[in-house]
């Protein structure tokens, strides 16, 4: 799969792919993910890519000719499945999202500044539009890392135990059990019994109790969508 992301501040994001499952996954060839500084397409020699809104107020807009010439650009090389633009006005990113995201082949993420992006952008190209939560970020770019990191775990073959990503939270709208490791006695505090039973159904049952327990008390929200 591959992601190519379009920024004002490319820096923001050498470091989230460069660590852990998603350098893995690069490493293995099963994510490219392509930073664009969006100053490549500005419309003049002094790199600008915003200006001020129309009908006044403050704040500048990220300028159609950029987007534009950087989406058309990259769309020569190659078919996009989805043009994302990152917004708090956007549906609200969830495993779901990521699930189906990370069935796509090639995908660009705009990171949106200032003020936002001119909405023809919006109206002509952006075809999904995604928030990572009801607050305001400064820019798009955590945001962008946050929706790469949450897809690139989901790649075949890019966790070592590929049934650890069907373990995770969420999956199955149910939260994660809680989990141990040694010692089984630290402080007095004391492993459950049931994991050191050697009894792997048993073990999987407790588990799946403790899933719905947590999902009960903490997201109940959660259990409407629960098959
Ligand atoms: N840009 C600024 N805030 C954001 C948010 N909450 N989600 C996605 N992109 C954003």
């Amino acid at each position: 799969m591959r992601i190519d992301i379009i920024t004002v501040l490319p820096e923001l994001l050498e470091s989230p792919f460069s660590h852990s499952i998603m350098k893995r996954a690069r490493d293995k060839g099963l994510l490219q993910v392509e930073v664009h500084h969006l100053r490549q397409w500005a419309v003049n020699e002094y790199g600008q890519v915003d200006d001020y809104q129309y009908g006044g107020g403050a704040g500048m807009v990220m300028m159609c000719e950029p987007l534009a010439n950087a989406i058309e650009s990259l769309s020569k090389d190659r078919k996009y499945d989805e043009i994302i633009f990152m917004t708090p006005d956007g549906e609200r990113f969830n495993q779901s999202i990521a699930n189906q995201l990370s069935l796509k082949e090639n995908i660009i993420i705009i990171c949106g500044h200032y003020k936002g992006i001119d909405e023809r952008i919006r109206e002509h190209f952006v075809t999904r539009e995604i928030s990572i939560g009801d607050y305001v970020l400064s820019g798009g770019e955590l945001a962008a890392a946050i929706v790469v990191d949450a897809i690139g775990r989901l790649l075949p073959g890019v966790l070592n135990d590929e049934t650890s990503a069907l373990m995770d939270s969420f999956q199955d709208n149910l939260l994660a059990p809680p989990v141990y490791t040694r010692p089984a006695d630290f402080r007095g505090w004391k492993v459950p019994d049931i994991l050191l039973s050697g009894d792997p159904k048993k073990v999987d049952d407790w588990r799946y109790e403790q899933s719905l327990q947590r999902t009960r008390e903490r997201r109940p929200d959660l259990l409407d969508k629960h098959e």
